[in-house]
């Protein structure tokens, strides 16, 4: 007799107890997230106990990011940023697109060189505007505190005061126009990127 048949019905309930409850799934992937793009709100389904006892599917509003065209890959010219303002016109939203002449982490076109990021420097907002380094593929330093940020390695502190990288804007390219789809990580002065 092996051992899972000297389990008495109580031993099996009280393991039964202490298994995982099963927690609701993610009901969106990264990709449909960002296929939703052209909306500033979208309804999700998610799992919610509604006081029955059992998980039920209910709608929920979530805010998602514009689609919203920054620049021509024809018109950019390699180490020469190009500003534009996103997801909003609101403060903090200033960044940049650029060609970086070498692929880089996130990059699109057919170098995977084509990268954006948020202009605010996440120590304390110093702004990078006019900071961009060709030689380096860097952002800074930065004037308050001198923070510089690798924009091959979706923007990551080479030095200074700042612990955060810099936020990247998510592209995506369709034909030979360049589009603004999200933002990772969290902007400078918001406390949600898409609340300006
Ligand atoms: S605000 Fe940029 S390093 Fe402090």
């Amino acid at each position: 007799m092996d051992a899972e048949s000297h389990k008495t019905d109580h031993a099996r309930s009280r393991e039964r107890g202490r298994s995982k409850p099963k927690m609701p799934k993610c009901m969106m992937s990264r990709r449909q997230f960002l296929l939703t793009s052209g909306a500033t709100t979208a309804t999700v389904m998610v799992m919610m106990n509604t006081g029955t006892g059992f998980a039920h599917e209910v709608p929920a509003m979530v805010a998602t990011y514009p689609r919203k065209l920054i620049a021509k890959l024809s018109e950019l010219t390699q180490d020469e940023p190009v500003d534009f303002a996103y997801p909003d016109e609101g403060a903090y939203a200033d960044g940049m697109v650029v060609k970086l002449g070498v692929p880089a982490g996130g990059g699109i076109g057919p170098d995977r060189d084509v990268v954006a990021f948020n202009y605010v420097c996440t120590h304390q907002g110093g702004f990078l505007g006019g900071t961009y380094k060709g030689d380096t593929k860097s952002l800074g330093a930065c004037p308050l505190h001198l923070s510089t940020y690798d924009l091959t390695r979706h923007g990551i502190l080479i030095s200074g005061q700042a612990y955060q990288s810099l936020p990247q804007v998510l592209l995506e390219l369709d034909g030979d126009s360049i589009y603004a789809v999200g933002v990772f990580g969290l902007i400078y002065g918001r406390f949600d990127n898409l609340q300006g």
